[in-house]
């Protein structure tokens, strides 16, 4: 299994409960950092903290609500030191037509999908910038490059806003030695996406358009975010980088 050396690194990866998040906090933890892992469902940062042995702790809160952010960023400085690197993985979507999407819907997937990683990267990039560098890394999607992803207008947009924040992120903050960069994972076989790969035509339909020809999995996304967290990638910020089989190729 790929793995890079990031002993001693405190790294908060939000949305670590589950999923993708969780295959990245096991990634960063083989590396030797120390994971605060973050989820808005306590249990399970509880469970994936401790399957993570001692130097990981757990840390729920809504990432949503920017008083939390600053609070728990807080307290990850004063239990674990750092944080010297963020991964703002914790995502959700709705899949509904525009015409009949509640603003709550709306607004709700802007404040978990994009708002959060302003929160976190505003809260934790001044403990950066004091302390010298760090490193963001942001999960975004290919959804926000302008591929058709039907009713879902309030993900795609908050995703395309994610990269958007990413790149700008990026320039003001390589003042600090902070690199800040957006991963654009493809399809892949979480709890998020059960619903449409229970449906063969959909799983078909994707497919057709991955040269190589499979789903992704979790553990797909990792080896970049850990690549991304080392020093093999110092002259690298502000790229959004997909990670999909081929399916986007800019
Ligand atoms: N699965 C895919 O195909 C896919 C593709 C592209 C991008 N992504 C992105 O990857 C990230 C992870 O997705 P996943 O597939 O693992 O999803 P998932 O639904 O399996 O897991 C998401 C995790 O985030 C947590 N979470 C949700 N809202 C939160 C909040 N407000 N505060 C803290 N934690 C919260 C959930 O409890 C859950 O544990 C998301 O940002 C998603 O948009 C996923």
């Amino acid at each position: 299994m790929f793995s890079v050396d990031l002993t001693g690194k405190v790294t908060l990866v939000t949305g670590a409960g589950r999923g993708i998040g969780q295959a990245i906090a096991q990634g960063l933890a083989r590396s030797g950092a120390r994971v605060a892992v973050n989820d808005i469902d306590a249990t399970s940062a509880a469970a994936v903290a401790a399957s993570l042995g001692d130097t990981a702790r757990a840390y729920p809160a809504d990432v949503a609500d920017p008083d939390a952010v600053v609070q728990m960023i807080a307290q990850i400085h004063d239990e674990m030191g750092g944080p010297d690197m963020v991964v703002n993985n914790a995502g959700i979507e709705y899949k509904t037509p525009i015409l009949e999407t509640p603003v709550s819907e709306w607004q709700r997937t802007l404040d978990v999908n994009l708002s959060a990683s302003f929160y976190t990267s505003q809260a934790a990039g001044l403990i950066m910038r004091d302390a010298g560098g760090g490193v963001i890394v942001n999960i975004a999607s290919i959804a926000g490059h302008n591929i058709p992803l039907p009713n879902r207008a309030s993900y795609v947009a908050s995703k395309a806003g994610l990269i958007g924040f990413t790149k700008e992120c990026a320039r003001e903050f390589a003042a600090f030695n902070i690199r800040v960069n957006a991963i654009c994972p493809g399809v892949i076989e979480t709890e998020m996406t059960t619903a449409s790969r229970s449906n063969p035509a959909q799983i078909e339909k994707w497919l057709a358009d991955i040269p190589q020809g499979r789903l992704g999995k979790p553990e797909d996304v990792v080896g970049l975010v850990l690549y991304l967290c080392s020093d093999g990638a110092l002259y690298l910020t502000g790229q959004a980088i997909n990670v999909d089989g081929g399916k986007v190729m800019l």
